[in-house]
């Protein structure tokens, strides 16, 4: 029943790891309709590196965090490869505990099962035209997260830490043998200047993939789904909604776009504009290297928004 792009995208990330979790798929999920009483799965349209699918629960005690608590109805069942983006979005999803992200109702790490409410009427804020309106709705859920980390103290060992990702961007000049191949020298030079100060600015636990897509429409407010949780300043948070929506952050426009959205941005973070700029570069050249393997389109979308953001006045 999986359909074959998403069986693709599996085995290219995941290698026997994947094989193996896909051959165990059918009583993975055997297993999640037994323990939540679900009936009516319907995978979502848009499956990428984790089974989702929406369903019925009939199931009326759940365990949360020690407590009972009483759910029945629409649901959402998340079934990932066990590996550590996924704890740390388990680790994630309890940590903010419903508050501006989606509530998680249950989860077994172990089996790489997680139980979410359904958001309804669930749009993607992707749907909203109107791209000031858009940005300032995802300022507000943002600074709405961080806010968790004030009155939370951030313990685990689960999350992700933003300076392991960067990281991971020192092995670019070495992978091009002491060149930087297709990424403008220029641009790997200003982040590598940029960075250790951006660094150094107080932690909170972010979203980490902050996008268009991942803040559905709720009632008459919005939440956030698909937390990476990920320990970083909070200039980074607005890294991935500056590169979206995908695709659609280019030609003639995406300069004067990119420069209200920064002001919007800084007015209702207090982060400088020009300290965001520096992180939309960063986090530009580094969703580049993250393509590399994967597709050349991703890469020169991400690297021709990093040369429009390095290129905005502020
Ligand atoms: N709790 C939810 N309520 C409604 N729709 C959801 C919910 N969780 C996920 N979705 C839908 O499923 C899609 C994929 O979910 P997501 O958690 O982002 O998966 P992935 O980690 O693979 O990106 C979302 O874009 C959204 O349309
Ligand atoms: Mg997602």
């Amino acid at each position: 029943m999986l359909p074959d792009a998403f069986v693709t995208t599996i085995r290219s990330v995941f290698g026997a790891d994947g094989e193996r979790w896909l051959a165990d798929f059918p009583s993975i999920l055997d297993e999640a309709v037994r323990r939540w009483g679900l009936s009516d799965i319907q995978p979502v349209e848009n499956l990428s590196y984790n089974f989702v699918a929406f369903a019925d629960s009939k199931v009326s005690r759940l365990w949360m965090q020690n407590q009972e608590i009483l759910h029945s109805g629409q649901v959402v069942l998340k079934i990932g490869v066990p590996h550590r983006e996924l704890f740390s979005e388990i680790a994630a999803l309890r940590y903010f505990d419903g508050d501006g992200v989606v509530r998680m109702l249950d989860s077994d790490p172990g089996k790489g099962l997680i139980l979410l409410e359904r958001i309804s009427p669930g749009l993607m804020l992707a749907t909203v035209m109107d791209d000031d309106r858009r940005t300032q709705i995802a300022a507000e859920v943002m600074t709405r997260l961080w806010e968790k980390s004030k009155t939370t103290k951030v313990v685990t060992t689960k999350f992700i830490q933003l300076s392991d990702w960067f990281d991971g961007l020192k092995g670019l000049r070495p992978h091009f043998g002491g060149g930087t191949g297709p990424f403008p020298v220029k641009l790997v030079e200003r982040v590598e200047a940029v960075l250790p100060g951006l660094m150094s600015a107080p932690e909170v636990l972010l979203h980490g993939d902050f996008h268009h897509f991942n803040i559905l429409s709720h009632g008459e407010g919005w939440l956030v789904i698909d937390p990476k949780g990920v320990i970083g300043p909070r200039g980074y948070e607005s890294g991935p909604l500056l590169l979206n929506p995908w695709d659609q952050v280019k030609g003639p426009d995406a300069r004067r776009m990119t420069q209200r959205r920064l002001a919007i941005l800084s007015e209702r973070t207090g982060l400088e504009r020009g300290v965001l700029r520096e992180w939309a570069v960063c986090h530009a050249v580094l969703s580049a290297w993250w393509s590399l393997d994967e597709n050349d389109k991703g890469l020169e979308y991400a690297l021709q928004c990093a040369e429009a953001f390095a290129g905005i006045e502020v």
